[in-house]
């Protein structure tokens, strides 16, 4: 399904002053369709989490379904994450900082006849939810483009919210074996560790070694699953192999 871009404006909310650079080039980049096009296709490696999930949850009951579950998407995009799982009958929450991809995703739940909550809210922050009320959070390359103070926040966050058998999925841009990263860090270099300002969209990007990932979030979580997964990226009409990690991460 494709969409023409909402007018400028829709859905305005506010967000802390560190995030406006983020919030103006991501807002950028989902009206010129460089890297993104609106889908509310989800992501393969959602859907193949989501079957383990439900495969995990049935061995403790046999009864279980979605309709128990609540997820929260940062970064949620388009949305097409989100509308995955509450098409299986979840309550789904997005956190996003463009008011464009917010109102794509808010588009196509309402076309669906789902409800979704949008919010528009930076990642960084504190999030507005109790302790311990998300069953799964999902990251699909959205955390990336935190800085390493604001990533400090999310980490927290995340482990807060999650209930104590939650899962927090995370794919995130590796360093390794990824001749890209390291040519983006040497040329155009950014302000943390291992991050690079992307010369054709203009987002901060940090890129995480084997050691630097699992030392990240190896305080707040435990592994159950770690791999790096090579997919080949499409920016301003050109492949670039690139390589990722994921991570099925388990509160501590
Ligand atoms: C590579 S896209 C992935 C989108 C979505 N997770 C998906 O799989 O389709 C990264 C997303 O993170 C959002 N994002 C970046 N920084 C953010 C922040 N500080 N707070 C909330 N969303 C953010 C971007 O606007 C973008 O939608």
């Amino acid at each position: 399904m494709d969409r023409t871009a909402p007018s400028e404006g829709a859905n305005a909310g506010s967000i802390p002053a560190e995030s406006t650079m983020q919030e103006k080039v991501w807002e950028r980049e989902y009206r010129s369709k460089k890297m993104l096009s609106p889908s509310n296709v989800p992501h393969a490696d959602v859907v193949r989490f989501a079957k383990w999930y439900k495969k995990r949850e049935r061995q403790i009951d046999r009864e279980f379904d979605f309709d128990r579950v609540t997820i929260l998407d940062l970064g949620s995009g388009t949305g097409r994450n989100a509308f995955y799982f509450a098409e299986r009958g979840a309550k789904a929450i997005g956190y996003e900082i463009s008011d464009t991809a917010l109102s794509y995703a808010r588009s196509f739940a309402s076309d669906a006849g789902l409800s979704i909550t949008y919010e528009k809210r930076s990642i960084g922050e504190q999030f507005a939810l109790p302790d311990a009320s998300i069953d799964i959070i999902l990251d699909i390359t959205s955390s990336n483009s935190l800085s390493d103070s604001e990533r400090a926040v999310y980490l927290a966050e995340t482990h807060r919210v999650l209930k104590p058998n939650g899962i927090l999925l995370v794919r995130a841009l590796s360093k390794e074996a990824d001749k890209h990263a390291k040519e983006l860090i040497a040329r155009f270099p950014g302000p943390d560790e291992d991050t690079y300002i992307h010369p054709d969209l203009g987002v901060t990007e940090k890129v995480f070694t084997k050691e630097s990932f699992t030392k990240t979030y190896g305080d707040h979580f435990s592994f159950i699953d770690l791999e790096r997964i090579e997919h080949y990226a499409t920016v301003a009409g050109r492949k670039y192999k690139r390589q990722y990690w994921l991570a099925y991460l388990a509160k501590n």
